[in-house]
């Protein structure tokens, strides 16, 4: 949308993932502090977005949706406080953070808690009075209007005068980056993903060829970050980590649990593979970790400063697939001040999968001169690599990435 808003990626943390439909006030709380004290809103994550369960099952008697109040007590006493959401948006600015909620466009939500459809007047008058300033909204038990109930949540959260971030969740159903700039932020490319390699490539895959849909106030959302996320969580709650089986007709959301195989969860080199791509193409990037039990090493990928600049780059150009041969792969974004972001990835093949690769990005890929000296440097390492004439190669070990910024001495814009 053309509203000033999200003019680069909107960063976040979103509790779907690590806590499924067991979230609570106390957790949401616990996360906040976290994402101050380990330096993640420093580092740019802004939004706090409760995902599907924070609702109670029933609305208001005058009609109004309401947070569990078990599980949100905040709101509970005096009976009057329409809503811990609000008590909830008030904390989290303390901590420089902004409240994001989830709904549905459907009847229900896809955990079958109230859904907005019908409502949507309503509920957005009741997000912006609770200070939300982000709405996931969601495409579970719906019909075959998609395009017309996303309009009428915009149209609806447009009407409350407050600046409440549209981040559509379509499941990449309908090519909603040829309509989805004119709706909402951002909108899914891909259905759900989840804790392994393949789902991280699925999702990449399925995105490639879609960054000129996107740039500033409109970006293809890859969906959450699965850097420090691992499977079953203590509390007792598994996860979305396998595949959907998609809902059944009338009935509850059914999904496969995957075989727990050896790597089926990320490896460091696979975390730094994946935040690099998602930062390159754009992506919103919205954690989906428990922050109570998460790496160091995890930590330092989610904080990775120059990493991350690429994706805020003021420019907003989104990165994009701009060679391949075998398991190499080379993306590349024009940045701000004529420089260009390359990420170097060497993916898994059977043929390649015993030894790293050598990938070279020539300088005529990224439209400059062969002739051209340019500064390259490793943003992982913070580390300059020195000028160099006509290209640059490096050696990137299996499901790894090097990330560069290449910038000539003399840059055309
Ligand atoms: C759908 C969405 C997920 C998550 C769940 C919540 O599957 O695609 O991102 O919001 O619903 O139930």
């Amino acid at each position: 949308l053309d509203d000033g808003q999200a003019l680069v990626p909107p960063m976040g943390l979103n509790t779907w993932n690590a806590f499924g439909a067991n979230i609570s006030e106390a957790v949401v709380k616990e996360m906040a502090d976290l994402m101050e004290s380990l330096g993640l809103v420093a580092a740019g994550y802004r939004y706090l977005v409760l995902d599907d369960g924070w609702s109670d099952p029933e609305r208001t008697q005058d009609g109004r949706l309401q947070a569990d109040r078990q599980r949100f007590p905040s709101g509970k006493r005096p009976a009057c406080l329409p809503n811990s959401i609000k008590a909830l948006s008030g904390y989290l600015a303390g901590k420089g953070l902004l409240l994001g909620v989830y709904s549905d466009s459907g009847g229900f939500t896809c955990q079958g808690f109230p859904g907005s459809r019908g409502h949507e007047a309503e509920d957005a008058r009741s997000f912006a009075d609770w200070g939300v300033s982000l709405l996931k909204y969601d495409n579970c038990y719906t019909h075959d209007d998609l395009l017309e109930r996303f309009v009428a949540m915009r149209d609806a959260l447009n009407a409350t005068g407050r600046p409440i971030l549209y981040q559509l969740c379509e499941w990449g159903i309908g090519d909603p980056w040829l309509w989805g700039p004119r709706v909402a932020h951002t909108w899914r490319t891909t259905f759900d993903i989840h804790s392994s390699w393949a789902s991280v490539m699925q999702n990449l895959d399925e995105s490639i060829g879609l960054a000129r849909y996107a740039g500033p106030g409109h970006w293809n959302d890859l969906d959450l970050l699965e850097v420090g996320t691992f499977g079953p969580q203590p509390n007792g709650w598994e996860g979305v980590h396998g595949a959907s089986l998609g809902p059944e007709p009338g009935g509850a959301w059914q999904w496969a649990t995957p075989p727990r195989v050896r790597g089926q969860y990320l490896s460091e080199k696979e975390e730094r593979a994946h935040f690099a791509l998602w930062a390159i193409l754009k992506s919103p990037l919205f954690i989906a970790a428990d922050l109570r039990r998460m790496a160091a090493s995890s930590l330092a990928i989610l904080r990775s400063k120059e990493v991350i600049a690429i994706n805020q780059d003021p420019l907003g150009v989104p990165g994009d697939l701009i060679w391949k041969s075998g398991p190499k792969e080379i993306y590349a974004a024009s940045l701000s001040g004529g420089g260009r972001a390359v990420v170097l990835h060497n993916r898994h093949s059977i043929l390649s999968h015993l030894q790293a690769a050598n990938i070279t990005v020539r300088w005529a890929q990224l439209g400059y001169a062969p002739e051209e000296r340019a500064a390259v440097r490793d943003l992982y390492r913070q580390q300059d690599l020195g000028m160099h004439a006509g290209s640059f190669t490096a050696e990137v070990r299996l499901h790894d990435v090097a990330v560069l910024r290449i910038t000539p001495q003399d840059p055309q814009p």
